[in-house]
C-alpha cells in the first residue's frame, strides 16, 4: 500500500476542496482524512438555501468513514483542512469550527489524533485534537 504523508494529505484536501458547494457564503473548505490502515476520506463543504442543513467539509469526510464502519478511536490518524473564500489560495489556512472539533472527539484519541491545518506558504501547523479542544465532552 502507498504509504502517505501529511503534504500529502493536504494535497488531498485542496482537491476536495473544489468539489464544495458554498453559493451562499462563497467559503470553500476541503477535508481529507486519514485512517489507521492509511485510507483517505476526502469532504468538502455543502450549504443549502435553508441555511441549517448545510454540512462542513470535516463532518462529510468523517461520515463517509463512520458509514464504511470505521468508527473507534483506534480507526482514525490525522485530519487536513483547508479553506477560504472561493477563488484564493487552494490551501488558505481554515481551523476546524467548534461542531467539527466535537465530532472528532466522538470518534477519535484527542490526545493521538492530529490535525493539520496548511498555510499560504505550504507549512503544516500540527496540532492533536486536545490542544485545539481541550476537556472535550464525551457521553462515555
Ligand atoms: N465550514 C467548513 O466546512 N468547515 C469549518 O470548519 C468551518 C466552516 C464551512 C461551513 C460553511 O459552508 C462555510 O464554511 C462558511 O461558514
Amino acid at each position: 500500500m502507498k504509504r502517505i504523508d501529511f503534504y500529502q494529505l493536504a494535497d488531498d484536501a485542496a482537491d476536495a476542496r473544489a468539489n464544495a458547494y458554498a453559493p451562499y457564503s462563497g467559503f470553500t473548505v476541503g477535508a481529507a482524512l486519514m485512517t489507521a490502515d492509511e485510507k483517505v476520506y476526502t469532504g468538502c463543504n455543502i450549504e443549502n438555501g435553508a441555511y441549517g442543513p448545510s454540512v462542513c467539509a470535516e463532518r462529510v469526510a468523517f461520515f463517509k468513514a463512520v458509514s464504511d464502519g470505521y468508527k473507534t478511536p483506534a480507526d482514525f490518524k490525522a485530519i487536513a483542512i483547508v479553506g477560504g473564500k472561493a477563488g484564493e489560495d487552494p490551501k488558505s489556512q481554515c481551523p476546524p469550527c467548534g461542531v467539527c472539533r466535537q465530532v472528532m472527539n466522538e470518534f477519535t484519541d484527542p490526545e493521538t489524533f492530529l490535525v493539520i491545518i496548511p498555510d499560504e506558504h505550504g507549512e503544516l501547523d500540527v496540532h492533536t485534537l486536545s490542544e485545539l479542544l481541550p476537556l472535550g465532552f464525551k457521553l462515555k
